[in-house]
């Protein structure tokens, strides 16, 4: 196979990588909260019922925050039904998910295992069935420091210090039909609008995110943003976006891991949007991005749409990922870095059991799925400045896409400059790929690791019986001579390069 190529240059800086990139999700749905991360009487669970097993992968994941309690769940969702005294707590049909939701967590619940898990809480306040009262209370209840009716009543539960929540959602996916209270631009842009002031009144520190579209393919996207945003620019902080990908709607792996090439076209439209209201509106301030939900998300495990109706807390959407989809969840991961000037926040949707790197048994063991390896690289030494790389690289051709480069790559370079990391995707399932980079513009760098993750069985999976078949393993051959690297970057690899300049080594 021909090289691929690029030249790293510490002065081809895409923008600083905000850490918030690295978040996640935690949804009331299926086993994600009981079952996933509280499971009372569980053999590792502390005295909060937090599973200190979950509690450990999640910290070797280091998110720094995560987007709760929904998702679809949360338009349907009074939060007063999830605080106060356990036993007063009402049973409630989830009409989102079809599930019986015995409200035995809620907020104040997920802010200290949030805390345990050193990670921040991003909340998404309900704007389906309920508005601007609910919201304002919320953020009173959570933020205030007390004298007030909220805020005593938070202090009357045995939170004395506020949460101090900094990111909030205005709802969930609100252009979708599927969602509680759908509404249409207009209808949700005002009410965003209006939540969005008091809110803010009520704590001027907090930073707020409008729900851009669903996806996409959404028949009201992009005009969705725009008139979202023409509602809204001047009093939020971020607009979202959500995307997953399915296995099954792609014929050939090619095209499967294409698809971030779609991710990417996506992220640049949203762009577009943004910065045509922010002309239009004649506005000093950029729109970022968050996007608060992604994922590889086949939609073959059957239990999320006909589980027994109204169980409590049924396996739903419990994905078991493979190496194929660890490839094209890398090749996202690499999409959101190669964004890093507008994309600021983003959320592995799910973390625990709900399409998600963490798995669990009730009663039992945890363990790391295949796209807990990336996910894990990339928070790690992911962090800093995301560095340019413009590939010349050999293509395949796709019906969809056109000619896709066998690479996809990025760089980051850590801010005290001393190291840096590349990451790259060999999409050739065939042929391993052979890479050369001009370490001109980071001299003093060498490589003090190659980590490749591959399996010659796309399909293989690491599951509860065999947690560890596919592993990363620090078997590349990346080095580098007068200034070029060279690596070979073996065939559906996913490679992390890490570099250090003498002193860092
Ligand atoms: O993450 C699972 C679901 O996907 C969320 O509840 C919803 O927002 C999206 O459609």
């Amino acid at each position: 196979m021909e090289k691929a190529r690029f030249t790293l240059h510490r002065d081809f800086c895409i923008g600083r990588i905000d850490a918030r990139l690295y978040g996640s999700f935690i949804e009331h749905l299926g086993r994600a909260v009981y079952g996933g991360i509280f499971e009372p009487g569980h053999p590792s669970a502390d005295e909060d019922g937090f599973r200190t097993d979950v509690l450990e992968l999640v910290r070797q994941l280091d998110v720094p925050i995560v987007r709760y309690p929904g998702g679809n769940f949360v338009s349907g969702y009074n939060w007063e039904d999830g605080v106060g005294p356990v036993e007063g707590r009402p049973r409630r049909l989830d009409l989102a998910w079809k599930t019986t939701e015995t409200n035995l967590f809620g907020t104040n619940e997920f802010c200290a295992w949030a805390r345990k898990a050193s990670t921040e809480t991003m909340m998404a306040v309900n704007l389906g069935t309920r508005g601007i009262d609910a919201a304002r209370n919320l953020v009173e209840y959570c933020n205030h420091p007390g004298g007030t009716y909220w805020s005593d009543l938070r202090r009357s539960h045995g939170v004395t210090e506020p949460h101090g929540i900094g990111v909030w959602c205005l709802g969930n996916e609100m252009d979708g039909l599927w969602q509680i209270g759908h509404k249409t631009a207009e209808e949700y842009g005002r009410l965003a609008c209006e939540t969005a002031k008091v809110m803010k009144w009520t704590d001027p520190s907090i930073e707020l995110v409008v729900c851009g579209s669903s996806g996409r393919t959404m028949p009201t996207f992009p005009q969705w943003e725009a008139t979202v945003l023409e509602h809204t620019y001047e009093h939020v902080d971020y607009i979202s976006l959500h995307r997953y990908f399915a296995r099954s709607a792609s014929p050939t792996t090619g095209h499967f891991l294409a698809r971030s090439l779609d991710m990417d076209a996506f992220i640049r439209e949203v762009v577009a949007v943004s910065d045509y209201i922010k002309a239009k509106t004649r506005s000093p301030k950029t729109m970022n991005l968050s996007f608060d939900e992604w994922n590889v998300w086949s939609f073959t495990v059957d239990n999320e749409k006909e589980p027994k109706p109204w169980a409590v807390a049924p396996p739903q959407a419990e994905d078991i990922y493979t190496m194929e989809d660890a490839l094209l969840f890398g090749c996202m991961l690499i999409t959101l870095l190669r964004h890093a000037d507008r994309v600021k926040m983003a959320c592995l949707a799910q973390l625990v059991n709900v399409i998600a790197p963490i798995m669990t048994e009730d009663a039992g063991t945890a363990w790391r799925q295949t796209i807990f390896y990336p996910f894990m690289h990339a928070s790690k030494y992911g962090r800093g400045t995301a560095l340019r790389v413009e590939v010349d690289s050999p293509c395949y051709e796709d019906a969809e896409f056109g000619d896709v480069p066998c690479i996809e790559a990025v760089a980051t370079m850590a801010e005290d400059e001393t190291s840096a990391t590349i990451f790259a995707v060999n999409r050739s399932t065939t042929e391993a790929l052979p890479l050369e980079v001009d370490l001109s513009g980071l001299p003093g760098m060498s490589p003090v690791e190659h980590i490749v993750m591959a399996n010659d069985d796309l399909a293989a999976q690491n599951t509860h019986e065999n947690p560890c078949n596919v592993l990363p393993r620090p078997i590349g051959d990346a080095e580098v001579r007068g200034g070029l690297l060279s690596a070979r970057l073996p065939k559906a690899s996913w490679n992390v390069i890490r570099l250090a300049s003498g002193k860092a080594q």
